[in-house]
């Protein structure tokens, strides 16, 4: 971990602030308008859209490509598109016939708004808008210095990522398997890991890699900062099951007890939660020890990690 002083940190953290506020004002341009006589589908996308949360994806994406030297705007499409598909794994997650939560982001969750039919329709349709506004990559107009068969093959490899880290290989998997485990008695220690690796590993390990291949990095670095992204993953989920237990849903914006309720198995179902906060505390030092290679480049990306690990929400 690299040391800074608290001015440093200061700074950084300011400058975090300013991207998170640009962010939003990227995502809301990038929604669909609510009109036609689709227009309750769309309403529901955005309600879960817009309902704001922590952005986590978006925001390591793009400090992986500032990172890796990426400059300019061509990340933004794979930012907004990671946040989309992010948004509809959690309307989908608090379903009924999942984890069956009402309330998420500080508000009813987008089936207790919307009904069942429209949480589902929205969830689908966020998926698939992720890809239509990740497809603008290929069109958008040429960077300077980046020559346009280099944007479409780094746009292409970014696509690729994506599709294979939210599906059956990534979240998709993990959340089967999340949810197969709660009919079980107990499950061995690599059942857990593989659900936390896929169920949320997987889409932060895609921010870093799209980060990466959108600023031109090798295939080495892209390696490496999925390899950040995978202990990263792993601490964020951990985290997640331990706020579930000492988080209040002021503070959370979402249900808590949601995993007992549910019988999951979760890092502080299966080790304490003890165990469970020792476990991702190592984690999170072990990501930022990786980024120490990067020297002083890794300054703004380390203060952002940071400060996750003291998250409330
Ligand atoms: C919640 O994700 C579900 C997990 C995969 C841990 P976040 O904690 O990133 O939720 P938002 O996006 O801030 O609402
Ligand atoms: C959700 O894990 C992971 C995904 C949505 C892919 P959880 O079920 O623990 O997330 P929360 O606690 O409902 O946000
Ligand atoms: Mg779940
Ligand atoms: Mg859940
Ligand atoms: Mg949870």
């Amino acid at each position: 971990m690299i040391p800074l002083k608290p001015n440093e940190i200061q700074e950084w953290e300011e400058m975090h602030e300013e991207r998170l506020v640009d962010l939003e004002e990227m995502i809301e341009q990038y929604l669909p308008k609510e009109r036609g006589q689709q227009k309750i589908v769309i309403e529901a996308m955005n309600y879960s859209m817009m309902a704001g949360g922590k952005r986590v994806r978006p925001r390591l994406m793009q400090e992986a490509y500032y990172l890796c030297r990426g400059h300019g705007w061509i990340v933004e499409p794979f930012m907004i598109a990671i946040e989309m598909i992010h948004a509809y794994s959690l309307v989908h997650d608090d379903l009924p016939a999942m984890d069956n939560d009402t309330y998420r982001r500080g508000r009813k969750t987008t089936h207790v708004a919307y009904g069942e039919c429209m949480g589902i329709l929205a969830g689908d349709a966020l998926l698939n808008y992720a890809y239509e506004v990740a497809c603008t990559a290929f069109t958008s107009c040429v960077v300077d210095g980046i020559a346009m068969t280099d944007r479409y093959k780094m746009a292409a490899r970014a696509i690729t990522i994506l599709a294979k880290k939210s599906g059956i290989h990534g979240m998709i998997g993990g959340q089967t398997a999340d949810v197969e485990a709660e009919k079980m008695e107990e499950i061995t220690k690599e059942e857990l890991l593989f659900i936390h690796e896929h169920k949320t590993g997987a889409l932060i390990e895609a921010a870093m890699m799209i980060g990466a291949v959108m600023a031109g990095a090798d295939k080495e670095r892209v390696a490496e900062m999925e390899q950040v992204g995978h202990v990263l993953g792993l601490a964020f989920q951990i985290q997640d099951d331990i706020l579930d237990v000492t988080g209040t849903e002021a503070e959370l914006g979402k249900n808590v007890g949601s995993d007992d309720k549910n019988n999951k198995k979760t890092y502080v179902s299966c080790m304490g939660l003890e165990a469970a906060k020792a476990e991702m505390e190592r984690l999170y030092m072990e990501a930022l020890d990786m980024l120490d290679k990067y020297g002083s480049e890794s300054e703004s990306i380390q203060v952002y990690i940071r400060d996750l690990i003291h998250r409330k929400k």
